[in-house]
């Protein structure tokens, strides 16, 4: 019992290898506001810049620009600069860039593109607060939303994992319990389902879009694998997964399929691109907050505040959608927009998505992996 508790705990632990490619991904022509996403985002990347030099020891600013400020390419060539560090500055960066798209490109909140940035911040920082973050998870087909609801598959493996410490700590069922045995039996449950859990995020949340894109690779081999995810069949034969071991409650992610490894879901084979219809006025109004979290960072103190204000640019920018959709201005990002078609749009290109494993779930699972009685 004292290991399982232990194992878990460190569940939380912190990656400190973490690797997070810093790119834009944003179109900017496609922005209500293109020339000011632009320069908004040219001042992210020199705060950026300016962090690691204040931060994270000497040599920071010729690494960071032979570097082009991707933080792997930093990381593997000057190590001394400490990644732990960089990736507060990169979390910065990306917390500025996503006023810097909520403010300039409020036409495109609900993009892939746009919940990609926000994906990029929530790995990045050190304890991002998930609730209220703006205009994520995008709600369900809004007009030109992504093809794959990003946000939704990065909450659902958020709540999945999270609930695979709460279901092995549950002293309902542990109390149940009296053979070392079935204890064991029960924590391997617990893991199968989560990993079962993290294979519906995936493949039932975007049926038709390649797993591969959305991260289904890198989970499987940095923790499923790991995990013995291939005799999980038995546990989620003989354990109810959604009821006695919660992962069904809507704050565990509400899961309802479990995936076994003799029954895996069919591959989709499409990228994800963004759906038809465009938001024509700003869905938050023209201010709108977010909060960050209650972190501190890694420096000891904040470098950014952690509540984010944002101003809204000036609508008379003329946004070519074609789509007649209008999102409500009632902050809640509700959609009611008469695009719910799903056809994906022609003009834009597919993109992948930064929906790796996060470093904190992938450093956590292994831990617990390694270090539990299981
Ligand atoms: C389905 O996708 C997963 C994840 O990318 C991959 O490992 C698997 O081989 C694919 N299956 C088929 C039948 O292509
Ligand atoms: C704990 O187990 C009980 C009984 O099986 C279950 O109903 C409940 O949802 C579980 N609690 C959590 C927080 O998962």
């Amino acid at each position: 019992m004292a290991s399982v508790a232990v194992g878990l705990v460190a569940f939380l632990a912190l990656s400190p290898f973490a690797l997070t490619e810093k790119v834009g991904y944003l179109e900017s022509t496609s922005c209500a506001d293109p020339k000011g996403l632009v320069t908004c985002y040219k001042n992210a990347e020199e705060r950026y810049t300016t962090c690691i030099n204040e931060n994270c020891g000497g040599g920071g600013e010729a690494c960071s620009k032979s570097c082009g400020g991707s933080i792997s390419c930093m990381n593997s060539k000057c190590p001394g600069l400490g990644i732990d560090c960089m990736n507060v500055c990169g979390a910065e960066q990306s917390a500025l860039q996503m006023d810097c798209a909520g403010s300039h490109c409020w036409n495109q909140v609900y993009s892939c593109e746009y919940q990609d940035t926000v994906i990029g911040w929530i790995d990045q920082y050190p304890n991002p607060n998930r609730d209220g973050l703006p205009f994520f998870p995008a709600p369900d087909n809004a007009p030109g939303s992504c093809s794959c609801n990003l946000g939704k598959v990065d909450r659902k493996l958020y709540l999945g994992t999270q609930q695979m410490t709460t279901c092995s700590n549950n002293e309902t069922n542990l109390n149940q319990f009296t053979k070392v045995d079935d204890i064991t039996s029960y924590g391997k449950a617990c893991r199968c389902c989560a990993f079962s859990s993290i294979i519906s995020s995936i493949w039932d949340t975007c049926p038709d879009t390649k797993p591969s894109l959305l991260g289904a690779d890198e989970w499987f081999s940095g923790v499923l694998n790991p995990g013995d995810w291939d005799e999980c069949g038995p546990y989620l034969e003989n354990y109810d997964c959604a009821g006695d071991l919660g992962f069904g409650r809507e704050d565990a992610g509400a899961f309802s399929k479990f995936w076994s490894p003799t029954s895996m879901p069919t591959n989709g084979t499409k990228t994800a691109s963004n759906i038809a219809g465009a938001i024509t006025s700003p869905v938050s109004g023209n201010t709108f907050t977010w909060s960050m979290g209650e972190t501190t960072n890694a420096f000891g103190r904040t470098t950014s505040p952690l509540i984010h204000t944002v101003t809204v640019t000036s609508a008379n920018a003329v946004v070519t959608g074609k789509g007649k959709a209008q999102a409500t201005s009632d902050g809640e990002s509700t959609a009611t927009g008469t695009s719910s078609s799903a056809a994906e749009s022609e003009t834009k290109p597919g993109i992948g998505s930064s929906l790796g494993v996060p470093s904190w779930t992938m450093a956590g699972f292994m831990v617990a992996v390694l270090f539990s009685t299981f």
